[in-house]
């Protein structure tokens, strides 16, 4: 039976409130490196952005914060949202066990206008947010709003194209399996365990997420329909290791290795507001 937009939603949150404690254990986050001093950033966005030292940064969807942290090392002032309680919790301890200036709200995006004040000089987000948001178009008017005159929208996102293909444990090959344009409901996705990367298996009470499938032309709009002025859209041979064969270029990115550099599995859009 198909469920309100709110229930994907709350479905999902709890999802995300069971795995945030999890994921500060995960060896793939590497928490412990980054207590050490080692960034969470990938090149991508630290080559993109650029130079963030003494600007105020808003981090949406920041999950418990360590790329949130990792701009705060990097000489900005930060904000880090996230829908789920337990996440922020633990962006809150993160941050005071290390001493790292930062300030954290808990708050779905598409309250946000009601919940902050202010404009930042950048609005960042990345890696594994959109296709947990029904409406693309709402969230790209929220972001704007919060860009000031003058500032920098950036994303680093997971390519849709990528999320096309079987991704069994097994499979060796790829083969399409999920929709590129999917504007109906969201696609239901079970999972029983808290992920591989996690260490060993976590069986979760809440693995049923929903997640809707934005194509890259959608958010594009999106943001330009939002006022926003794209600077460039750039389309990237690597990334997360959703299928078995794959192997990794640097920190948790990964090639593939049949077909390696002809399937974009990453993309990122820097956009200014105009004054
Ligand atoms: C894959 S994580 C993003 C991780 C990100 N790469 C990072 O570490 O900075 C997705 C995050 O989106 C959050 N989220 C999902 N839907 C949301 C919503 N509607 N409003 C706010 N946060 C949301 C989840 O709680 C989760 O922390």
């Amino acid at each position: 039976m198909e469920r309100s937009v709110n229930e994907y939603i709350e479905a999902n949150r709890k999802h995300w409130n069971e795995v945030a404690p999890i994921h500060t254990g995960a060896i793939s986050y590497d928490v412990p490196g980054f207590k050490e001093g080692k960034s969470s950033l990938n090149s991508v966005e630290l080559d993109e952005l650029g130079d963030v030292q003494g600007k105020t940064l808003l981090h949406l969807q920041c999950q418990f914060g360590l790329d949130t942290l990792c701009w705060a090392r990097e000489g900005a002032v930060v904000t880090g949202v996230d829908f789920s309680e337990s996440a922020i919790d633990q962006a809150r301890e993160l941050a005071e066990e290390c001493g790292i200036a930062s300030r954290f709200l808990v708050s779905d995006v598409y309250d946000l206008p009601d919940n902050l004040d202010g404009q930042f000089d950048i609005v960042f987000t990345s890696y594994g947010v959109l296709w947990w948001l029904p409406d693309v178009t709402r969230w790209a008017q929220i972001a704007s709003s919060f860009v000031r005159p003058g500032g920098t929208f950036y994303i680093a996102e997971f390519h849709p194209f990528a999320h096309i293909f079987d991704d069994a444990p097994d499979v060796d090959d790829l083969h399409v399996k999920y929709p590129y344009f999917n504007p109906g409901p969201p696609l239901r996705f079970d999972l029983e365990h808290a992920y591989a990367y996690a260490g060993p298996a976590v069986k979760l009470q809440n693995g049923e997420t929903y997640r809707w499938q934005h194509p890259v032309g959608e958010v594009l709009t999106a943001l330009v329909d939002a006022g926003l002025r794209i600077e460039f859209l750039h389309e990237y041979p690597f990334g997360l290791n959703f299928l078995p064969f794959m192997e990794r270029v640097e920190g948790w990115m990964f090639r593939l290795t049949k077909h390696d550099g002809s399937v974009p599995l990453v993309y990122s859009i820097r956009a200014t507001k105009p004054t």
